[in-house]
């Protein structure tokens, strides 16, 4: 039998499960990005010093990881990334359920946004933002490219 996915708080000793899953869900993405995502170069060292400094949300099934987001409190709120599920767990209403855990930790440390930056080229993760209640509120632009190629979005949790 299947254990039903449980959401649970992140430990340092997930950190080699999040970054094969952050891996593996980055390369999946709608479009390939560039430049490519940093998440793709993610190594449990670089995951275990993110979830000791800051701390994050999954959902697992029995032994199995199938989705994460990762925070850090920075800039007067609470930056979510790494958001990332499953290729083969997608659409099952993972990632707003850890969005809204996000928002509920925002709201136990009293703070009084949620804060992330999303690729441009992604207009799929800019409408799944949106529909969650973030905004943008700036671009930003990876060095040596022209043009953005981030937006920065918040929700406001104080309005
Ligand atoms: C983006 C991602 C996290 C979405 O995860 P998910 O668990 O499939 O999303 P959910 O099932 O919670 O969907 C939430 C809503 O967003 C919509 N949505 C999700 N991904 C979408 C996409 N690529 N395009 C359009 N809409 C999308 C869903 O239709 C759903 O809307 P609904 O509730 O009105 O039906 C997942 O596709 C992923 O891991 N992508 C690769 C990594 C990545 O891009 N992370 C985000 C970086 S900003």
């Amino acid at each position: 039998m299947t254990a039903d996915p449980t959401l649970r708080t992140l430990r340092p000793d997930d950190a080699e499960a999040c970054a094969a899953l952050v891996r593996s869900a980055f390369s999946a993405q709608d479009v390939v990005t560039d430049p490519p995502s940093s998440a793709l170069r993610e190594t449990g060292d670089s995951l275990r010093a993110w979830i000791a400094a800051g701390g994050g949300v999954g959902i697992a099934a029995g032994d199995r990881l199938l989705a994460l987001l990762l925070w850090a409190e920075r800039d007067g709120g609470l930056y979510c990334g790494r958001l990332a599920v499953d290729p083969a767990a997608r659409g099952r209403g993972f990632a707003r359920a850890l969005v809204a855990e996000a928002e509920r930790e925002a709201r136990r440390r009293s703070l009084p946004r949620l804060h992330v930056r999303v690729r441009l080229q992604l207009a799929g993760n800019l409408a799944l933002f949106a529909s969650l209640g973030f905004r943008e509120i700036a671009r930003d632009v990876h060095a040596g490219y022209p043009e953005p190629t981030l937006a920065v979005l918040e929700k406001r949790l104080d309005g």
